[in-house]
């Protein structure tokens, strides 16, 4: 593969910003991630267990500092660079998960396999490509309705990779909507009734953080469901482990990480933004941890349909 050149990180937002860290070495540092991250040490020295990273889409969207509008080969440059930054970072039981919608998703999983024979000693593995699927899509009828994002979750090392299934079970719908008793006997290790989620990601606290849902952050239209960091940092890490976001965002990695007792090193450029994630990230997060992750996502009647009209075709 040839090799190529790399984006030119953008100066720092409006001077120069101390880095937000509590007593436990939870951390947000300001900048743009391709400058600030190698700074830390445990970038430099590959200790981080997961990288979690809702990169910008080049939508033109307002994130306070950062301009969402780049030519779409700096685009790439920039896309390549922060996953190439995050991928040296990972420990040999490290995994990568990337929210990133259609525009992208091909050219990331194609990098990242082509990674596979250029870097040896930073493959990476692909485990699942996940779709997280919403109701409430932007409304358009001159092609389908977008209700999906793309959640590609890599690892270092298939054999070694930290998997914690049971942390993150949900009922089976053989339990909640067929009535199968064979799912109370069940051989695969789970306990009665539950299984590993799908790779479609939905159901109750899943949908998309707009209007007055209870989650929603002021300044905030770009935010994650609690629920969704919650099942990713459950899962693909452990207490103790650090997990690291480059695109901080509202925070919501950084409240979920935290509050599972793992380390959270994120950077954000806009300091407005950091510093009300780092506020977010002490205050908790909205629903107690462990309420919601079990939820059914089995796709019931509704009780009370409304009648719709009869359409002619
Ligand atoms: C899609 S949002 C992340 C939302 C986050 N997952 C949440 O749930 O709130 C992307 C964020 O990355 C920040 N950002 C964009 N480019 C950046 C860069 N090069 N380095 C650090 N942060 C950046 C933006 O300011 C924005 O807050």
């Amino acid at each position: 593969m040839p090799t190529r050149k790399s984006s030119k990180p953008a100066a720092k937002p409006n001077g120069t910003h101390a880095p937000l860290t509590d007593s436990l070495g939870n951390t947000i540092l300001i900048g743009d991630c391709r400058l600030v991250l190698p700074t830390l040490p445990q970038v430099q020295q590959s200790q981080v267990d997961l990288v979690f990273a809702d990169p910008p889409f080049n939508w033109n969207r307002d994130y306070d500092q950062w301009k969402d509008d780049m030519p779409r080969e700096d685009y790439l440059t920039f896309t390549y660079d922060w996953i190439d930054l995050c991928a040296r970072a990972l420990k040999p039981t490290g995994s990568m998960v990337i929210n990133i919608p259609d525009d992208t998703a091909a050219e990331i999983v194609c990098y990242l396999k082509g990674a596979l024979a250029r870097k040896p000693a930073h493959q990476m593995h692909m485990v699942n490509w996940c779709i997280w699927h919403y109701r409430f899509g932007q409304n358009r009828n001159g092609s389908f309705i977008n209700s999906k994002v793309h959640v590609l979750y890599f690892c270092r090392d298939p054999l070694r990779r930290t998997w914690n299934p049971t942390q993150v079970l949900e009922p089976s719908d053989r339990a909640t909507t067929y009535g199968d008793k064979r799912t109370l006997s069940k051989r695969d290790g789970m306990p009665p009734g539950m299984r590993v989620p799908m790779d479609v990601w939905y159901g109750p606290f899943w949908g998309r953080i707009q209007g007055n849902n209870k989650e929603r952050k002021a300044e905030h239209d770009n935010q994650l469901p609690e629920v969704y960091l919650e099942r990713v940092v459950r899962c693909a890490s452990n207490p103790g482990d650090i997990v690291l976001d480059p695109f901080t965002g509202s925070g919501t990695t950084a409240v979920i990480a935290r509050n599972l007792g793992r380390t959270f090193l994120g950077s954000e450029f806009s300091a407005d933004n950091a510093r009300r994630a780092f506020q977010r990230m002490l205050d908790g997060p909205t629903r107690p941890l462990g309420t919601s992750i079990n939820a059914s996502s089995s796709i019931v009647k509704t009780r009370k349909a409304l009648v719709i009209p009869k359409i002619k075709i």
